[in-house]
């Protein structure tokens, strides 16, 4: 954690991490962080139907539950390609071609994609020159077709694990 903590602050020191640039949380600190904003989702949800103020909000309680992550938010399936959506971070890319990229990939395949390191990502899309790992989960519809995904990117290696995928996926299914 030491060892961490001091990599961080030579990050920080870099100007690698301009906006925000913690400590991964460990596992036991991820479930509760994902545990608090899934009360405060719930919560925002039950009044909203919506589907793009919904992920507005998704992306604004996620990215605060997230601190080691730079970019939190949604990709918009419209027509053969993902359009940018609600999120908070860097200006992202505006749109991801079906099966390019990270994105590209969890829509084309259904399947969330964890990342340790994009750089060993074929085709990876590097919209931020920050990004070292990242998550996508992809978000269906109740038919089980992908409307939408979920991308998380971080300035760390390996930020995201099975942790993650779990609560995201959980949190993500309650939004639709
Ligand atoms: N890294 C993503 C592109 C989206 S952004 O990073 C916001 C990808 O490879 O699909």
């Amino acid at each position: 954690m030491k060892e961490q903590a001091r990599e961080n602050v030579r990050l920080l020191r870099a100007g690698r991490c301009r906006y925000r640039c913690d400590m991964i949380p460990s596992p036991a600190e991820k479930k509760a962080r994902y545990t608090t904003a899934r009360e405060q989702l719930h919560a925002l949800w039950e009044d909203e139907p919506d589907l793009i103020a919904r992920m507005a909000a998704g992306a604004c309680i996620l990215h605060e539950a997230m601190p080691h992550a730079f970019w939190t938010g949604f990709y918009r399936v419209l027509g053969p390609q993902l359009v940018i959506g609600p999120y908070q971070g860097t200006p992202g890319c505006s749109r991801i071609g079906w099966g390019k990229g990270v994105c590209g990939t969890a829509w084309a395949t259904g399947t969330s994609q964890v990342v340790p390191d994009v750089h060993a990502f074929p085709g990876h899309i590097a919209c931020d020159s920050r990004a070292e790992s990242e998550i996508v989960v992809p978000v269906k519809d109740a038919r089980g077709t992908v409307v939408a995904v979920f991308d998380v990117d971080s300035a760390e290696k390996a930020a995201f694990d099975e942790v993650d995928r779990e609560e995201l996926e959980r949190i993500l299914a309650a939004m639709m």
